[in-house]
């Protein structure tokens, strides 16, 4: 469908989601679908469970993050069974602040929005719908319209239980526009929406000393007193606190401790008993998930104040770590530079080099296994590391309270990128290209110690190590590529040699028509690498020899599969000259025609099936030349 069509699509859309009718009606669809009168925590269980949960190992894997965060499955699983699953079940951590800490760029920011974004969408579906009373700029929940004394015979019939009370301004309307008649309320179904500020608030403290409690609460309308008569009518009032428009949904508390006190005090209010105060009402009702966010060093220095004593039982701590997995972090780098408009090449192994590194910096040195960095972050990456099993992993995780609360953090490592690629100035970028760059990096980076710059350097090297082997294992793969071609060719030639050396025969050139000796060096250089001494040479070809006759004698053709230690001989051959062919790129040896044929082949063979462009390849095997140069 083309945009257009896609607009007009999604406004047929918005449509037939609407709903209004009366407070009688609303009751009706009540009856069929009780879930629509759930309260905010809930609905935020639910939509995170709509999105699926797969469980493994009595892990539970909450698919909703799926998109956008990766390698945090522990810590998500703890803050959805430890928080938001007893929250709506009503349970007492609803009734406290959730606070979630970690170190800078860790991902809490990217939780938060993406629960926002969720409840958005979520709020569109059937099983997340909303409705709330007509024309109230908080979206009041319509079951407040249910009068106290009646609530136990609602919850009768219905099995709903009512918490909060009808707003001033809702009572007021419920006299004045309605006679007191609740059946006759007006009701619709809402839509969260941020931009709209319907349901999903934001609240980020500025200047505490100019900061307004108005931003949280709302305020007086002073051009509207000379209208109603009076500060204390609700209709004078602007219901458009972050507090009141979050009402249903959530609201994100952004540097929750930087924040005066007095702000912190009407969020307790609010969590705790459910309300808040406002201008000078009687309490509002208000029901929504409150998350805020704060790095560790803000936090220690928030407990350890005694005045906020009172405050720390209220707040509910969740930790969110940085991702510890190496893979993990290749997909966090991937998202980010598809979220950037870094318009470069990245060579193969890049990031994953980065990441190792990244890696090495969070993790923390076992006291109780005997055990090394790089093999632990193997380890927790999923690969099988020898003398290591599931309970030494489930051992090392549990080791430290605080692993993955420091480190490096993934926005810098995206911005060393980005620093390489202008330094560079060819849109292509290499792992070593990176790795020079966070080292370059680390003298500006105003946070590290002395002693931690020390560790990361050695991490770099560390990290350099690993991309060695993953570069020379990449060479000799793009090199096998072409291998079955070279191999047979290779045996071919040997097998001509051999039978004109055991039959006391003369080769002939095949272009020039000369006669030549069988060419005994080529021969040895293929026998030498599986070890065949000079005194055994001749019982091994004559071996062969027969070996290949037996062969025709049944009809089967002989390949140089067919013989175990002559495949092993040829294999190792062929990777001696690729060697060979590596060193001499860069050597100021200028290759010969069939060297830089191979050249040629293994970079077109890295281009089109291992992801490296011209600039990259070429990149790759001088370095892999100069690795086997050593
Ligand atoms: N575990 C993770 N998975 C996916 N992306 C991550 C992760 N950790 C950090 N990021 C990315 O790093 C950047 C900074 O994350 P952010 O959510 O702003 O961190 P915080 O709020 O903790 O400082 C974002 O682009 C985010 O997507
Ligand atoms: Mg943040």
């Amino acid at each position: 469908m083309d945009f257009l069509g896609k607009i007009k699509q999604h406004r047929r859309e918005e449509e037939r989601l609407k709903w209004e009718g009366t407070f009688a009606e609303y009751l009706e669809l009540l009856k069929e679908r009780p879930e629509i009168a759930q309260s905010a925590h809930s609905r935020v269980y639910n939509m995170i469970k709509s999105a699926g949960v797969s469980e493994e190992d009595d892990k539970k894997h909450y698919h909703f993050f799926d998109q956008e965060i990766f390698g945090l499955e522990d810590a998500i699983e703890r803050l959805v069974e430890e928080y938001f699953h007893p929250a709506a079940k009503r349970l007492d951590v609803r009734k406290r602040i959730l606070l979630l800490m970690g170190p800078v760029s860790g991902g809490k920011s990217t939780i938060v929005t993406m629960l926002k974004r969720g409840l958005e969408a979520y709020s569109k579906t059937d099983e997340g719908a909303i409705y709330a009373i007509k024309g109230c700029p908080m979206h009041e929940d319509p079951l407040h319209l249910v009068p106290h004394h009646l609530r136990d015979a609602f919850y009768e019939e219905y099995g709903i239980k009512i918490e909060g009370n009808l707003s001033p301004l809702n009572t007021m309307r419920l006299e004045q526009e309605y006679d007191g008649c609740i059946e006759n309320v007006l009701v619709e179904r809402i839509f969260l929406s941020e931009d709209k500020r319907v349901g999903i608030g934001t609240f980020s403290p500025s200047d505490p000393k100019s900061q307004d409690i108005a931003d949280l609460t709302g305020s007086i309308d002073f051009s509207t007193i000379a209208e109603f008569g009076s500060e204390s009518d609700p209709r004078a009032y602007r219901f458009d606190g972050e507090l009141n428009k979050a009402n249903r949904g959530m609201m994100e508390f952004q540097e929750m401790l930087k924040c005066d006190e007095k702000f912190l005090w009407h969020l307790l209010s609010l969590t705790q008993e459910g309300n808040f105060k406002a201008g000078r009402f009687a309490l509002i009702s208000a029901d929504e998930l409150i998350v805020a966010h704060t790095n560790e060093s803000e936090y220690r220095s928030f407990i350890s104040n005694k005045k906020n004593e009172a405050l720390h039982s209220r707040i509910i701590v969740m930790p969110i770590p940085y991702n510890l997995q190496v893979s993990d972090e290749e997909r966090i780098y991937e998202k980010m530079i598809k979220e950037s408009d870094m318009d470069v090449h990245i060579a193969p192994h890049a990031l994953r080099t980065a990441a190792i590194f990244s890696v090495l910096t969070r993790l923390k040195e076992s006291e109780s296994r005997g055990i090394d960095l790089v093999k632990k972050m193997r380890l927790y990456d999923g690969e099988n590391v020898e003398g290591f099993n599931n309970a030494d992993l489930h051992e090392l995780k549990t080791e430290y309270q605080d692993e993955g609360m420091s480190g490096i953090d993934p926005r810098y490592v995206i911005n060393r990128i980005s620093s390489a690629i202008i330094k560079k100035d060819v849109p292509s970028i290499n792992a070593l290209d990176i790795l020079r760059s966070i080292k370059e990096g680390l003298d500006q980076h105003a946070s590290i110690s002395k002693e931690d710059k020390e560790r990361y350097l050695n991490f770099i090297s560390l990290a350099r190590q690993e991309y060695d082997e993953l570069a020379k294992k990449e060479v000799q793969k793009a090199f096998v590529y072409s291998f079955e071609e070279s191999a047979k060719t290779l045996m071919d030639n040997y097998l001509d040699n051999v039978e004109a050396f055991c039959n006391k025969n003369k080769m002939t050139d095949p272009i020039t028509g000369e006669e030549l000796d069988p060419d005994e060096k080529l021969m040895r250089s293929i026998e030498e690498q599986i070890g065949i001494s000079e005194n055994a040479k001749k019982a091994f070809r004559e071996e062969i020899l027969i070996r290949i006759s037996a062969y025709a004698r049944k009809g089967k053709r002989f390949d140089y599969q067919s013989h175990e230690r002559l495949r092993e001989a040829i294999q190792k051959k062929l990777f001696a000259d690729l060697k060979d062919v590596v060193k001499i790129t860069t050597s100021t040896k200028t290759p010969d025609e069939t060297q830089l044929k191979r050249i040629n082949e293994v970079i077109a063979r890295l281009v089109d099936d291992y992801g490296y462009n011209t600039t990259s390849a070429n990149e790759l095997l001088k370095y892999v030349g100069s690795l086997l140069n050593r």
